[in-house]
């Protein structure tokens, strides 16, 4: 009897930088996948200004999901499709917090499946706790001198202090 090919699903994003609700989202997504590749893009279609690049992000993302064996987190430059494909992923995640997301995520699924119809999109929901939860809020109260310790894991929340204080 042949096994059943595992499922891998890419979890997308700026991720500028993860929060406690992207985490929550990776979480959920292994119950529904055998692996998770959390995949830190390059061209976000959201422009905004950045406080990390794109390697402290997945050098972030890794300490936070260390140990985690089936989680794996690479950034990618171009269409998420080919990178989806070339990955061997055929699912994407992507969190829905609010109403107010879902058009957006709807246009980039549709877009996406008419780029590679054999795609899927799922979108999971984050414990409310973490709905109002941003990266850019994050980043604004930070950069404002707010305390965000609830809202990221502690390797991100000394990387992000220590950023801040430097200017
Ligand atoms: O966290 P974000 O910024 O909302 O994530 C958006 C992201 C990175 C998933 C989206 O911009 C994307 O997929 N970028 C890669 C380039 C691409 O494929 N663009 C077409 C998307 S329909």
């Amino acid at each position: 009897m042949t096994r059943p090919k595992p499922t891998v699903a890419l979890y997308p994003g700026s991720f500028d930088p993860i929060t406690c609700g992207h985490e929550d989202i990776a979480r959920r997504a292994l119950s529904v996948a055998d692996r998770l590749i959390i995949a830190v893009a390059s061209t976000s279609t959201h422009v905004k200004s950045s406080v990390f690049d794109v390697p402290e992000r997945v050098e972030l993302i890794r300490e936070v999901f260390a140990g985690e064996e089936r989680i794996e987190v690479k950034s990618f430059e171009g269409l998420l499709v080919n990178f989806a494909r070339q990955q061997g992923a055929t699912l994407v995640v992507r969190g829905l917090r609010a109403v107010s997301d879902f058009e957006y995520e709807l246009q980039m699924a549709q877009m996406n499946q008419e780029l590679w119809p054999e795609i899927e999109t799922i979108f999971l929901v984050p414990e409310a706790r973490f709905s109002f939860i941003s990266s850019s809020l994050v980043r604004e109260v930070a950069k404002l001198g707010g305390d965000v310790a609830s809202f990221v894991s502690p390797p991100v929340l000394e990387r992000l202090s220590a950023r801040l204080r430097r200017g």
